[in-house]
């Protein structure tokens, strides 16, 4: 469920899944509108549906109306999983986990003692800085155009490891960082904000959570900036649903053979 919604590839995504795994499923794009997502969700349960996707803009929201939610979507303050047990509605994040996976199993990305710099500081930032802060990177900044956004998701995480907040214009840039992670919407509008430039080395991995069909204008920036890698975020939308999947079915797929699939589709 989102909106809009049509852009969706996790059809795809999962009827590859069930291939693989012989599971039977049916998965298909719900398109509902913030005011219609409680009575959607309600709906979908009583017809016997099984789990759900939660997508933007209703992430936060749909918080509220779970039974019980886990400590990784409490934490997040963001839930994209449903399942239904026992006429409970459960709530989980698959976000943290599927980028972490991405970074670290599919990318060999390392990030414990890590420089990590995030762009933006929204919703898909809250969900990725706990999960990349227990991995114990050496520092995390967030930066991003207005910093009371930036400084309250600093605060909200100040516990569990080393995390600062700034503005793009003042990056601290005597740092080198080995990940810098584009959370903005901005490549959505098709747009390139002033990124920090002196940030990137010739050692920097750019990760965008953003992925389409072109390069992003965040790894276009990356390349032109002269870092080492830039990818789009696609393995961590693979991963996320594979994550889902496993919590839907008990099974988890195999990512790799899907993930190229995608990839090679895109
Ligand atoms: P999401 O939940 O997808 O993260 P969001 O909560 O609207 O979406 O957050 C979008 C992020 O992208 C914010 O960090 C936003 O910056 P502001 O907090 O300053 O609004 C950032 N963003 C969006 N468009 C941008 C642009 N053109 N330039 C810079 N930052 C942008």
């Amino acid at each position: 469920m989102g909106y809009p919604i049509s852009h969706s590839r996790s059809p795809v995504i999962h009827r590859l899944f069930a291939l693989q795994t012989r599971e039977n499923l049916q998965y298909e794009l719900l398109q509902v509108s913030p005011e219609k997502l409680e009575t959607a969700i309600r709906q979908f349960q009583r017809t016997g549906g099984k789990g759900l996707n939660i997508t933007v803009p209703h992430k936060t929201e749909v918080t509220k109306l779970v039974d019980k939610i886990s400590d990784r979507a409490a934490t997040a303050g963001a839930v994209n999983t449903l399942s239904f047990r026992g006429g409970e509605v459960l709530g989980d994040n698959t976000d943290g986990i599927g980028l972490l996976r991405d970074l670290a199993v599919n990318l060999g990305v390392t990030i414990e003692g890590a420089n990590i710099l995030i762009l933006g500081a929204g919703g898909a930032t809250r969900g990725i800085v706990g999960p990349l802060l227990e991995m114990q990177p050496a520092s995390l900044w967030i930066a991003n155009r207005s910093l009371d956004k930036a400084q309250l998701l600093a605060d909200r995480f100040s516990k569990t490891g080393p995390v600062s907040a700034c503005r793009f214009n003042v990056v601290p840039v005597s740092t080198k960082y080995d990940l810098i992670i584009n959370a903005t919407s901005a490549g959505v509008h098709g747009e390139a904000p002033p990124y920090p430039s002196a940030a990137v080395s010739g050692s920097t991995f750019c990760y965008d959570l953003s992925y389409g069909l072109k390069p992003t204008p965040f790894c276009i920036w990356a390349r032109e900036s002269g870092a080492a890698q830039s990818v789009m975020g696609w393995g961590m939308l693979v991963e996320q649903a594979a994550e889902s999947f496993n919590i839907w079915r008990g099974i988890r797929p195999d990512t790799a053979p899907v993930l190229k699939q995608m990839v090679i589709a895109a």
